[in-house]
């Protein structure tokens, strides 16, 4: 197995896909990351191919890993599925500001850090995608993301070339 101090970042992947439930293996895993008040203020969202993948690679300024890897991961900072679940118990969610913000964003980068350190152990390559945070507008519309789901990273998985 892979150690941790000979990681690095994968852009090349060879064109094996990936087996079926895997990316929902990791994810369940890595779900045993801790998060603020267990309230799991975060969602994954899976592109393989299709027109979504193409509107992703435009606000990922076609980086070629979006175009070419077998999934692309797209790591929501989500407080629209906790918002819901207060309304359905008669609370009034306040989750709009910038505090909630952070701590969703925390959720979701302790997730993202688990599922990826999970992914390389397991021989699959990664590489981390800063340009979510430039064009959030762009891949909010790709991905028909609900209000208060904001994307925060993005992850491009396969198996290493
Ligand atoms: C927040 C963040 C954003 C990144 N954005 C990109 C990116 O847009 N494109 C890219 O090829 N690599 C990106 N990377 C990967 C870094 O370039 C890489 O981790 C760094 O150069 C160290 O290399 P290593 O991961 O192979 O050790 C990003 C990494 C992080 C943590």
């Amino acid at each position: 197995m892979m150690e941790f101090k000979d990681r690095r970042s994968i852009r090349k992947y060879s064109r094996r896909g990936l087996p079926g439930g895997l990316i929902e293996a990791l994810a369940e895993e890595a779900s045993r990351a801790a998060t603020m008040g267990n309230m799991q203020l975060y969602s994954l969202v899976v592109t393989g191919d299709g027109p979504e993948r193409e509107a992703l690679a435009a606000a990922h300024h076609h980086q070629p890993m979006v175009e070419e890897a077998p999934a692309v991961l797209t790591f929501c900072a989500d407080f629209h599925r906790f918002s819901r679940w207060c309304e359905q118990r008669d609370a009034a969610p306040g989750y709009g500001n910038f505090v909630s913000f952070i701590n969703a964003a925390t959720d979701t980068l302790l997730f993202a850090q688990a599922f990826i350190t999970l992914a390389e152990e397991h021989g699959l390559g990664t590489c981390i995608l800063g340009t979510t945070v430039y064009n959030p507008d762009k891949i909010i519309e790709a991905l028909r993301l609900p209000p208060l789901v904001v994307p925060v990273l993005t992850v491009t998985l396969g198996w290493p070339d």
